[in-house]
C-alpha cells in the first residue's frame, strides 16, 4: 500500500480547478451521504482492466478510450448511451477485424461530469459569473443561481452513473453486443455515411467467419466471447471530494480501489507532481491515465509516473499525449525515448483531440478532422520511429449525429456547424467521423506492425 496514503491525504495539498462552494458544510454532508452509498464498480473489474492494459503494454492489445467531453443531466436518455456504446463497438470490430488486434474498450461514460475550464468566470457583457465546471457542479446556463455550485448535484450525478452503468453491463453482456448483430449496429444516420460500405463489407466478413465458425461447434451458446464484451468505464478524477467518497477497501486484497469508474485519469491543467490529484490516484490501485500536454518537461514526467506506479506494473499507467497535431513528433519523440530509456512500463495513448481545438470565424470552437488524424499519425510515426508500441487512442464522440468537428468524408463546414452543435464541453466527433477514423487506424496498426511467435506485436522500422 502507498505509504502516508489515506483516502483524505489529498486534502492536505495544493489543488486547482475547484469550484468555490458556497456552502462547506453542505458539501461535507452530501460526501458523507455518498459515502454510505454502493459502489458502482469492483475492485475485481478494476483489476481486470489493469492486466487488460498490460496486454496493451506488451504490445499485445489495442485501447479505445472514447466517449462525451461531458455527460449532461439534460441529454441523459437510454438511446444516447446506445448510441455511443453502438459507435465504439464498431470501432472496437473495425480495429479488431481489420489489424487482427485484441481491443480493449473503454468509455468516457457513466461520471465524466467534471471539468477544468481555462478561466475561473466568464464574462458576458457586463456579467461575470463562475464558468460552468460541468453538471456535477454547477448549469451552463448563464445566470446567477445556475452557476452556483450545488453539492446535490453530486448526488444527481452518482444517481446517473449507477443507471448508465447499468445500461452498459446490459448492453455488453446481455446479447446487444453479439458479434451477430454485428450488421445491426450500422444503422441509423451512420448508414447513409460514406464509411457505410466499408462497414458493411467488413460485417460481411465477419458473418461469413461466424457462420463457419458456427459449423465447427463455436456458437454464442458456447463461446461466450463472441456473444458478450467487457467494457470499462472512465472519467477525470477531478472533483476529490466525489472520488474519496466512492473509495473503499477491497475485501479481498485490503487495497483501496476508486469504485466511481474502472480507471480514472488526471487532466492535464492538474497533473503537478505535488498536488492533490497525483496524491489522491497514487493510492488507489485502479489503473489510472496521465493526460500529457506540450509544457510537460521528460524530468517532471518521469517524477509523477514514479509517484504513480512506483513498482512499474504494466497496465497500471497510460500516458495519454494530447500534444496537437504540430507539436506531437517534437514533443513526444523525447518523452518517449527517455521513458522507455528509463525502463518504465506504461501504456502510450493518443488523444488527438484537445491538442487540436480551435474557434471558427463564426465563433464555434472546433476541430478539424484533419488536425486530429495528423496527430494521430504523428503518434503513430514517433513509436515507429523509436521502436515503440503505439497502444491505444482517446477520442471525444458522440454516436448522434452532431455538427461539431470540422471535416470528415461527409465534409463539415464551417458553415454547417452550427445544424446540430450540441456539446456541453468540447466539440466531439460524430458517430460517422469515429468510424471513419477508426478504419484509418486500423490501417496503420496493419501497416506498422506484424505479430511475431509469441504474438507480440511488434512495429516494423
Ligand atoms: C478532457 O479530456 O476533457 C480534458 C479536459 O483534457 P485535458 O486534461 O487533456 O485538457
Ligand atoms: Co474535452
Amino acid at each position: 500500500m502507498a505509504s502516508n496514503w489515506t483516502p483524505s491525504s489529498w486534502r492536505s495539498k495544493p489543488i486547482l480547478q475547484q469550484p468555490d462552494w458556497p456552502d462547506k458544510a453542505k458539501l461535507a454532508e452530501v460526501e458523507k451521504t455518498l459515502a454510505s452509498y454502493p459502489p458502482l464498480v469492483f475492485a475485481g473489474e478494476a483489476r481486470r482492466l489493469t492486466e487488460q492494459l498490460g496486454r496493451v503494454a506488451e504490445g499485445k492489445a489495442f485501447l479505445l478510450q472514447g466517449g462525451d467531453c461531458a455527460e449532461s443531466f439534460a441529454e441523459f436518455h437510454a438511446d444516447k448511451i446506445r448510441d455511443t456504446f453502438r459507435v465504439l463497438l464498431q470501432m472496437a470490430v473495425v480495429l479488431t477485424y481489420g489489424a487482427s488486434c485484441p481491443v480493449v474498450k473503454v468509455g468516457r461514460m457513466a461520471g465524466q461530469f467534471a471539468k477544468p475550464r481555462s478561466a475561473d468566470f466568464e464574462r458576458q457583457g457586463d456579467v461575470s459569473l463562475p464558468s460552468y465546471r460541468g453538471d456535477i457542479v454547477n448549469a451552463m446556463e448563464f445566470t446567477a443561481e445556475g452557476r452556483t455550485p450545488d453539492p446535490e448535484r453530486l448526488i444527481k450525478a452518482y444517481a446517473q452513473s449507477a443507471s448508465t452503468l447499468n445500461l452498459l453491463r446490459a448492453f455488453s453482456q446481455g446479447g446487444f453486443a453479439d458479434l451477430h448483430r454485428v450488421h445491426r449496429w450500422n444503422l441509423g444516420f451512420v448508414a447513409d455515411s460514406p464509411q457505410s460500405a466499408q462497414y458493411q463489407e467488413l460485417a460481411d466478413r465477419i458473418g461469413e467467419t461466424l457462420g463457419f465458425m458456427e459449423a465447427c461447434g463455436l456458437t454464442s451458446e458456447t463461446t461466450p466471447q463472441i456473444a458478450e464484451t467487457d467494457f470499462f468505464t472512465s472519467h477525470e478524477a477531478l472533483l476529490l471530494g466525489y472520488e474519496e467518497a466512492l473509495t473503499r477497501t477491497d475485501s479481498l486484497t485490503g487495497e483501496w480501489y476508486d469504485c466511481s469508474a474502472h480507471m480514472l485519469w488526471i487532466g492535464d491543467r492538474t497533473r503537478q507532481a505535488d498536488n492533490a490529484q497525483v496524491e489522491f490516484l497514487r493510492g488507489i490501485r485502479n489503473p489510472i491515465g496521465l493526460k500529457i500536454g506540450p509544457t510537460i518537461e521528460a524530468d517532471e514526467l518521469l517524477r509523477i509516473i514514479d509517484t504513480l506506479n512506483p513498482a512499474n506494473v504494466p497496465g497500471r499507467l497510460t500516458l495519454i499525449s494530447r500534444m496537437g497535431s504540430d507539436a506531437v513528433i517534437s514533443k513526444l519523440a523525447p518523452l518517449v525515448r527517455r521513458v522507455e530509456r528509463e525502463g518504465r512500463r506504461v501504456v502510450w495513448s493518443c488523444d488527438p483531440m484537445h491538442g487540436n481545438t480551435v474557434t471558427s470565424s463564426n465563433g464555434y470552437k472546433t476541430r478539424h478532422v484533419d488536425r486530429i488524424l495528423d496527430e494521430v499519425r504523428g503518434f503513430f510515426a514517433v513509436h515507429r520511429a523509436e521502436g515503440t508500441y503505439a497502444g491505444g487512442v482517446h477520442f471525444e464522440m458522440t454516436g448522434q449525429n452532431v455538427t461539431e468537428c470540422i471535416g470528415g468524408a461527409e465534409a463539415i463546414t464551417e458553415t454547417t456547424l452550427g445544424d446540430r452543435y450540441h456539446t456541453h464541453c468540447d466539440p466531439r466527433l460524430n458517430a460517422s467521423q469515429a468510424l471513419e477514423l477508426a478504419f484509418v487506424i486500423s490501417d496503420m496498426l496493419k501497416q506498422g506492425r506484424y505479430q511475431d511467435g509469441a504474438g507480440r506485436i511488434t512495429a516494423v522500422s
